[in-house]
């Protein structure tokens, strides 16, 4: 949840240090720091509490120069957000600092160990005991930096990604991971180590993804790796095929919307050359779960985290409409300690934009663990979820920024169009007539995706009447149901309204009681087999006193005589409805957002990878 930096190689360090924490404060934002070490062996530390700005302005009054050093941007566990708890920690001789990502559990057993040693403290974090550690074990061993530091690790329990450097070991940096990602970058004589690529790929494209009980040990000759025991790993790099300008803004105000406006650039590059439209057929080479086992799978149990599990949810009508397969949907948080029965008959499908979500990576290893072949769709080549699958499907949605997603979501849907086309084919349950409609509309959708977006007037008009309430609800039936659950999570996340998606049929079951003229209400209504129902279902809000603001595929009076805004998106396949319905409540939820004064990119408590359980 933190953003780790660190950099060897001829450039300015701390030009590079701030630029790579700039790109990867999504992860988060309650303070930031940086050490580096000149050629004297002095190591000079700045820190700042609040936002990688903060940090900037401190580096201004006070600047500092080296040869090498790290970086971090925080997302507080342990320790309020204040200066004092900032990364870099430091050694009680200030000459060795420590950045982490993770949490360790018996940091406090550890550090009444180092106090009867004579080590201080001056913070409230756990990292900190990881500084003094190093300084000890060194102390009393006489190893070196990176031998201490392989020594060291076993003692922490918890999860940790953890970079180091000591004066003492010039022109070096230590690094290894249990748990939250790093990758090492291999640039022209420079090196990186970073918790994500972006931080990485203005420099080079050329990465390692460290393993878990990996560590890495980078100086000016280039990165050497190591198992904690001291057994070097041969490592080859693997060549992110991101361009640079993809994680920029690109002229947009925030990543989010500007993530919104490539939505029909990430859905087209995730089927191009994976389905054809005159034959249906699906081609998805990095699948690697052999056919007979997606012939012979009784049932698929879809596994992921908010927007990914929304995503999931969508997949599971898609699969049993197209596949007739029954499919159960799972939060991963709760997957992985309910000890679900998985069997050979079972294919468990797990969903992660970044592939490092803490609850979904243990959720697969569970299921990993009962003898199940699992299957990814991830959005990032070589990240731990799709490192550890059976197989994958990639989502090309290119880096997601914003910490709200959106393009991912939409392109993990098409990853699950691909499947159900995949599965519906092999188990004998789609024919072919019905499979090239299905391409042929999927195939459409970038385009109208395109068309929908260059507008967003009547959305501001709509955002600008209602952000100042207090709640919304969102209702959806059948395969757009998910989507009201998007939607409120959408505006819940990044403008701080409470609100509640429901399938428009349990409205009465409750939420009705809710309603009146203060809880503007957004009904999904396309022309589809449930559409009078959804009408009904408007009728009751209208019968008393609420507001509605439908989303529709067609113009259409008796809709607009019932709501009170009507939205029109383009219409397709009502099992692809869910791919342009979206795109409204993605806009709303940011219009809204920015009228409220939210940081729509970073809101508040949040964090784009979510490593930590
Ligand atoms: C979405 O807007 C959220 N920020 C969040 O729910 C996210 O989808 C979730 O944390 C899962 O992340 P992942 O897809 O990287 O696993």
């Amino acid at each position: 949840m933190c953003g780790i930096v660190g950099y060897i190689g001829p450039k300015n360090p701390v030009e590079v240090l701030v630029e790579g924490l700039r790109r990867l404060e999504y992860r988060g934002y309650d303070s930031a720091g940086i050490a580096v070490v000149d050629e004297d062996g002095n190591v000079a530390i700045r820190r700042a509490a609040g936002k990688l700005r903060d940090l900037e302005k401190v580096i201004a009054d006070r600047p500092l120069r080296g040869e090498y050093g790290i970086g971090h941007t925080r997302w507080a566990t342990h320790g309020r957000p204040t200066e004092e708890n900032a990364h870099p920690h430091r050694d009680c001789t200030g000459r060795l600092v420590v950045i982490h990502n993770g949490i360790i559990e018996n940091y406090l057993e550890l550090k009444h160990e180092l106090e009867a040693l004579g080590h201080r403290f001056v913070t409230e974090t756990d990292t900190e005991i990881v500084a003094h550690a190093l300084e000890q074990r060194m102390k009393e061993t006489g190893e070196g930096l990176a031998e201490a530091f392989r020594a060291v690790l076993p003692r922490l329990r918890g999860i940790y990604a953890l970079v180091a450097l000591s004066a003492d070991a010039p022109r070096t940096l230590v690094a290894g991971r249990l748990g939250p990602p790093l990758v090492v970058g291999l640039g022209r004589g420079e090196w990186f180590v970073a918790s994500d690529i972006p931080a990485v790929l203005s420099h080079t494209k050329d990465v390692v993804f460290l393993d878990d009980h990996e560590t890495v040990v980078i100086t000016p000759e280039g990165p050497e790796f190591f198992r904690t025991d001291g057994t070097p790993v041969p490592r080859t790099p693997t060549r992110i095929p991101w361009d640079p300008i993809m994680a920029e803004k690109g002229g947009y105000r925030h990543f989010m919307l500007k993530e919104i406006h490539e939505q029909a650039r990430a859905v087209r590059d995730t089927l191009l050359n994976r389905v054809s439209v005159e034959s249906a057929e699906v081609l998805l080479p990095d699948l690697r779960v052999q056919e007979e086992s997606l012939r012979r799978a009784e049932r698929a149990v879809i596994v992921a985290c908010g927007t990914s599990w929304h995503a999931g949810h969508v997949g599971k009508f898609l699969l049993e409409h197209l596949a007739r397969i029954p499919v159960s949907v799972d939060y991963a948080s709760e997957y992985r300690y309910r000890k679900p029965i998985v069997g050979d008959r079972v294919l468990p499908i797990f969903i992660s934009q970044s592939g490092e979500t803490a609850d979904t990576l243990a959720a697969q290893r569970y299921a990993r663990s009962e003898g199940a072949q699992t299957l990814a769709i991830c959005n990032v080549r070589g990240s731990m979820l799709t490192r550890e699958a059976t197989g994958t499907i990639y989502t090309l949605a290119g880096p997601e920024i914003g910490v709200a997603s959106t393009k991912a979501f939409t392109s993990q849907i098409v990853a699950l169009c691909l499947l159900a086309l995949k599965l519906g084919r092999v188990r004998g349950t789609l024919d072919e007539a019905e499979a090239r409609d299905f391409v042929r509309h999927l195939y459409h959708v970038p385009v109208q995706m395109e068309r929908y977006l260059v507008s967003d007037g009547l959305v501001r008009e709509i955002a600008k009447t209602f952000c100042e309430h207090r709640d919304f609800l969102y209702l959806g039936r059948g395969v757009n149901y998910p989507i009201a659950l998007e939607g409120a999570l959408k505006l819940k996340e990044i403008s701080y309204i409470h609100a509640e998606g429901y399938p428009a049929g349990e409205m009465k079951h409750g939420p009705i009681a809710l309603i009146d003229e203060s809880m503007p209400v957004v009904a999904l209504a396309p022309h589809d087999a449930v559409y009078e129902k959804m009408l009904a279902n408007i009728e009751e809000v209208k019968a008393r006193s609420g507001v509605v603001i439908a989303v529709t595929d067609e113009e259409d009076e008796d809709l607009a005589r019932r709501a009170d805004f009507v939205i029109l998106v383009p219409k397709t396949h009502p099992m692809l409805a869910p791919l342009l319905l979206v795109l409204p409540l993605q806009l709303l939820a940011y219009h809204i957002a920015l009228l409220r004064g939210c940081d729509v990119d970073q809101p508040r408590n949040l964090a784009k990878s979510v490593t930590v359980e």
